[in-house]
């Protein structure tokens, strides 16, 4: 669970196989998401000793102008080749529930984790985005449901990767005779991550998960308030007799001085927004002129724009962007997803100037500037 290092802040890349990444950009740098650059870039924050990967599970663009997240690569098989490729980073794959039968998740997650030598790691969506739900041909349960579902859902993977044969008869799903070969590798079992952020999926979470990813316990500026809502997460699970860590996401724009950070931050994020991508995100949220005021309409679009689709923009010097980061592991976040509008391009600088700095202040172990 600890992602095989002591890291006590671990730093993942966020949403590399998405086209554009997290970035609703017009800028040509923007992220390819091809093979070939997602290779690549794993290969990088492997040596560079960053500690996870995550990607996104999306099946359907949002529109635009550059259709944003219109080319993903699924994430299992995605992850099923970095895994291949590197040596010591995890790499998530994500399952929309309801889309994959638990029995054939399971043995993609123990291909992936054989494959990875247990450096596979597993993040559930129970559902959210109908279109895309509508493209299967598959209704989305209403919002209880759906959590009871993947309740159902986990136990079968839960209990295929650690028993012998068995018969499961739930409310959702009734399997008889299943049997499921390998195991897990090493004796061990995927870590288990979730993101819901409504109380049921939360309380999913705690129940199930190994780590909960909130987009909101990063504020760079409310040490205290992070603190807060991780211990009330932590302290919940235990009362359940669990212990689960808490994660969260970010977009990093890392530059030698603040005004150049800042400015790229505004040219890309703001100046040069994919408004209709924007406009379609969250149309798909049910938000519209139609439904909010006007004022409320552009507020939000601004706030998605700024905020890279949710999650908080660590914007500016070596010296900001760790201090930032360091903060929010002094809340007790476990760790941090981050974005950048070209992986590639940015990940070299930031491994090589951050790093460092959170392994001088005991954040981080392993610092390898090699990137
Ligand atoms: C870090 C993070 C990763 C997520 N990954 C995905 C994803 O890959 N695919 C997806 O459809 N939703 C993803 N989500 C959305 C959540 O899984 C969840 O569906 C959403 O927050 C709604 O919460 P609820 O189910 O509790 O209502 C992600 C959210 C976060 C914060």
């Amino acid at each position: 669970m600890a992602m095989h290092n002591d890291n006590a802040l671990k730093i993942g890349v966020f949403g590399a196989n998405c086209s554009s990444g997290r970035s609703a950009t017009k800028v040509p740098e923007r992220w390819s998401a091809s093979w070939p650059d997602c290779l690549r870039l794993a290969r990088m924050a492997d040596e560079a000793g960053i500690d996870f990967m995550l990607p996104i599970a999306r099946w359907k663009g949002y529109g635009g102008e550059t259709d944003f997240h219109g080319a993903t690569l699924e994430t299992k098989t995605w992850a099923a080749g970095l895994l291949a490729a590197t040596s010591r980073i995890t790499v998530f794959g994500t399952v929309h529930v309801p889309l994959f039968h638990p029995l054939i998740a399971a043995k993609e997650c123990v291909t992936a984790d054989h494959i990875g030598e247990g450096r596979f790691a597993l993040n559930l969506v129970a559902g959210w985005n109908e279109g895309e739900f509508e493209m299967f041909g598959v209704e989305q349960r209403d919002h209880q449901a759906r959590y009871a579902y993947a309740q159902e859902w986990i136990d079968v993977v839960k209990r295929a990767w650690s028993e012998g044969e068995f018969d499961f008869d739930g409310q959702f799903l009734k399997l008889k005779g299943v049997r499921a070969e390998p195991k897990p590798f090493g004796g061990t079992r995927p870590l288990i991550m979730n993101a819901g952020s409504s109380k049921t999926g939360t309380a999913f979470a705690l129940r199930n998960c190994d780590a909960f990813f909130t987009a909101t316990a990063g504020s760079r500026t409310s040490l205290e308030g992070n603190a807060r809502k991780v211990e009330e997460i932590k302290g919940e699970a235990r009362r359940l007799g669990r212990e689960i860590e808490v994660y969260t996401v970010g977009q990093v724009i890392c530059r030698p001085s603040q005004q150049e950070a800042e400015a790229y931050y505004r040219h890309a994020m703001i100046e040069n927004a994919d408004w209709g991508a924007i406009d379609g995100m969250l149309a798909l949220r049910s938000i519209s002129p139609q439904t909010v005021s006007a004022d409320d309409y552009e507020a939000k679009r601004q706030y998605f724009a700024a905020n890279a689709i949710g999650g908080y923009p660590f914007v500016g010097t070596p010296d900001k962007v760790a201090d930032e980061l360091a903060n929010v592991g002094r809340a007790g976040v476990r760790g941090v997803a981050v974005s950048f509008v070209n992986y590639l391009d940015e990940l070299p600088y930031f491994c090589a100037e951050v790093l460092p700095r959170l392994a001088k202040i005991g954040l981080r172990n392993r610092s390898i500037a090699k990137a």
